[in-house]
């Protein structure tokens, strides 16, 4: 099967020939040749030129035979669209100024999708060109609370806390955020079919911090709604929480047609809990790959045994690491590629 075929037969849970393959981050830090063009621009560069987006796009093409590219920008575009200045710093980006108030909230612009993420488009054109007819192309945006959850607490780790005390003291305001997003977030989407996606991930990478109860009632209803507006488009939808092993009855009700599952729980247990709809996505312990290039090759036949090759991407269960040895991964891609 051509790899975009193969691609889109397991995002619908039809049968293919293997599992396709991508990486989670496949183009970063972790290639010499990416560092090497990154020492002489900023990262915002290569988001907003297209011809820089497309080199590092198809990086990791050259090097390993994946089933997709995946279009080279950020999460964070949409905050910046909306008038939030971001710094990607070496410690993760910092948003400036924060959301706190519903004036803040007001503030905020109401982006034109076409026009102040023009760039985008502009870029997922120039990888599909790079590509050719022959691979998939992934578009991608956060998800609702993950985008919100920066928004509020102006950078990561620690103080993302932020977003759950406001959940607490300021639902109204949350759910307003949470929802302008949500609309941003479809336009958006649909934007990068039009320009060449053939599939979209949705990242909602720190939903799994909340409880089963909070995230039905905060996120699940946002979510939905995108889910909802991407089928209406026939457009296929692989969603990814990271931590979600608490939360798979709620993700369940939402149906989307692929979910990415972290390393935490087994595969299996993901399919029984989602149903056999639900085409799955990863989910190898992105640490595996800096072991012995054996224990790679078993793992990738242990995961591939645990659903039969049916309705399963094969991925990591979160972005590779920046320090990642590259024949980690060669054996990994290998190893799919003779299932
Ligand atoms: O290859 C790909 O997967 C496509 C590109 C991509 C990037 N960011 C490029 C990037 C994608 C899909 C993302 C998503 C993203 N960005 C997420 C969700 C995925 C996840 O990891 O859970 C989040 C939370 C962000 C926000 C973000 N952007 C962080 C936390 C960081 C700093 C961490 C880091 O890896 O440096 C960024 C910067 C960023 N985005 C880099 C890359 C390649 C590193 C920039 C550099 O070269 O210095």
């Amino acid at each position: 099967m051509k790899p975009r075929d193969r691609f889109l037969a397991a995002c619908r849970n039809e049968t293919v020939d293997r599992p396709p393959v991508w990486i989670m981050r496949q183009a970063g830090r972790y290639l010499p040749e990416y560092r090497e063009l990154r020492s002489q621009y900023r990262f915002v560069d290569f988001c907003r030129r297209a011809e820089l987006a497309r080199e590092v796009a198809l990086q990791p093409l050259r090097r390993f035979p994946l089933d997709a590219a995946i279009l080279f920008s950020d999460i964070l575009v949409i905050p910046e669209a909306m008038g939030i200045e971001v710094d990607y710093r070496d410690g993760g980006p910092v948003l400036s100024p924060l959301v706190e108030t519903e004036a803040d909230l007001d503030a905020l612009t109401e982006p034109d999708v076409t026009r102040d993420l023009g760039y985008v488009a502009e870029a997922l054109q120039a990888i599909r060109d790079g590509i050719g007819p022959d691979l998939a192309l992934i578009g991608f945006a956060g998800a609702p609370y993950t985008l919100a959850s920066y928004m509020i607490a102006g950078q990561g780790s620690k103080r993302l806390s932020a977003v759950k005390l406001m959940a607490v003291r300021q639902p109204e305001l949350l759910d307003r955020l949470l929802g302008r997003l949500t609309d941003i977030i479809i336009r958006y989407l649909i934007m990068q079919r039009d320009k060449g996606a053939d599939v979209v991930q949705l990242f909602d990478t720190w939903a799994g911090d909340l409880t089963p109860e909070a995230y039905a009632r905060i996120e699940a209803p946002h979510v939905a709604r995108i889910i909802a507006a991407m089928k209406a488009e026939n457009i296929p939808v692989i969603y990814y929480i990271n931590g979600s092993a608490g939360l798979l009855n709620e993700v369940r009700g939402l149906a989307p047609d692929v979910f990415g599952v972290d390393w935490r729980l087994r595969l299996s247990a993901a399919r029984e809990a989602l149903g056999p709809d639900i085409a799955l996505q990863g989910n190898l312990d992105p640490h595996e790959l800096y072991g012995p290039e054996a224990t790679i090759r078993a793992r990738v036949r242990e995961l591939a045994a645990e659903l039969g090759g049916r309705g399963h991407i094969f991925n990591l269960g979160h972005g590779i690491y920046p320090d990642t040895p590259v024949e980690g991964l060669a054996a990994f891609v290998d190893e799919v590629t003779r299932l």
